[in-house]
């Protein structure tokens, strides 16, 4: 771990480097991820954690409930308890430890849908070929799967399933701190663009009772995202509207929120959206744009969304991007920056139209 890391809390990637090994064999280790994720979904497809949700389980046991091969089943538990995600114990079985519990299905606070949905292989199969994306500068994934991945997604209903449940889960320390640190009751009416099937603006309105929104998602991603605002009595304070965000983006909004959407596009597609936002908000000198997105280090630092980047490149040709790359963009569809968020992290930026 470096400095940097240590000063921003951040892991880094030091930990992934195996240093029993000389220094030039070291990034070998990095091929440790590919090793426990697969074994890990198998366990995870399989719910194995569901098998061990009530307590410590022998192999046999689990064997039995999930219908598989018990020395094949044993092996691969063994290999995921070797890297630190369940316990094996001495008497032969083995139990959920905290950072397995999430992966139980409809777990508090669970985490099984983003498993599955960042180790999908629509997710992975474009890190076969980053090569073309860095060759080209366009997503692998349209190489790989003949199409894009938002036409995939519409074509392949079960797999816009998969993204949709794992969007719910799609919260973070970082958008904690956001809900923690922000006013969103500032704002009378909230657009939540892109929003997915409204798990952050139902959040939004359950803090902030004043408060009303609207929901614009694709059609196929918010035909029953009514579900999302039926408890709590929300339904009456949302309006959910099926939109194309290239072609419009619902007017009259105190505030346009757009949230893990705009780095899934390049700058001229990006641009598009915003433009959009902004002929939303008209002459609302008050509106603002607020964007939820990793704000990059500069050169040099650690940073997760340095990584994260080469996903958006690879999957959808999309980035993420600096203040100085952000402001940029904005500036270009008509807006301004309006506070001073911090790079390294998600961070709300706030911009204001001029
Ligand atoms: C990565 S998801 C983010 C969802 C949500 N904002 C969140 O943070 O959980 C990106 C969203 O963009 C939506 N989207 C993609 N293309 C769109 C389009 N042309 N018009 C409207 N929404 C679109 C997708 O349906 C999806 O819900």
């Amino acid at each position: 771990m470096t400095a940097q890391d240590s000063a921003s809390g951040a892991q880094g990637t030091a930990g992934w480097l195996d240093a029993s090994l000389p220094p030039q064999q070291q990034v070998l280790g990095f091929l440790y991820a590919k090793w426990v994720i697969g074994a890990l979904r198998a366990l995870v497809e399989l719910k194995v954690p569901d098998a061990l949700a009530d307590g410590p389980r022998t192999v046999a046991q689990i064997s039995e409930t999930t219908g598989t091969d018990a020395d094949a089943l044993y092996r691969v538990l063994r290999a995921v308890a070797a890297a630190g995600v369940l316990e094996e114990r001495t008497d032969g079985s083995f139990v959920l430890t905290p950072v397995s519990a999430g992966l139980v299905s409809d777990a508090t606070d669970g985490i099984r849908d983003m498993f599955l949905f960042a180790s999908d292989p629509t997710l992975w199969r474009p890190y076969e070929n980053v090569a073309h994306s860095v060759r080209t500068g366009e997503a692998a994934f349209n190489n790989v799967f003949g199409m894009s991945y938002y036409e995939y997604t519409k074509a392949n209903p079960a797999s816009g399933a998969v993204l949709d449940r794992a969007m719910k889960q799609n919260h973070y320390p970082g958008t904690d701190r956001i809900f923690a640190e922000f006013d969103f009751g500032r704002f009378p009416r909230i657009a939540d663009v892109g929003g997915g099937r409204g798990q952050f603006l139902a959040e939004v309105l359950r803090r902030h009772a004043g408060v009303t929104g609207v929901l614009a998602d694709q059609a196929h991603t918010v035909a029953d995202a009514k579900e999302t605002f039926a408890d709590d009595g929300l339904a009456d304070r949302v309006e959910i509207v099926p939109t194309d965000f290239f072609v419009e983006v619902p007017a009259g909004c105190d505030a346009y929120f757009i949230k893990h959407t705009l780095h899934n596009w390049a700058d001229d597609k990006a641009e598009l959206i915003l433009r959009r936002i902004r002929e939303a908000i008209g002459g609302n000198g008050e509106a603002r744009l607020l964007i939820v997105e990793n704000l990059l280090r500069g050169p040099g630092e650690w940073d997760i969304g340095k990584l994260i980047d080469v996903e958006s490149l690879a999957v959808l040709g999309g980035r993420e991007r600096s203040r100085e790359e952000w402001n940029h963009l904005t500036a270009a569809a008509g807006f301004a920056p309006a506070n001073e968020p911090v790079p390294g992290d998600i961070a709300l930026l706030e911009y204001r139209p001029v």
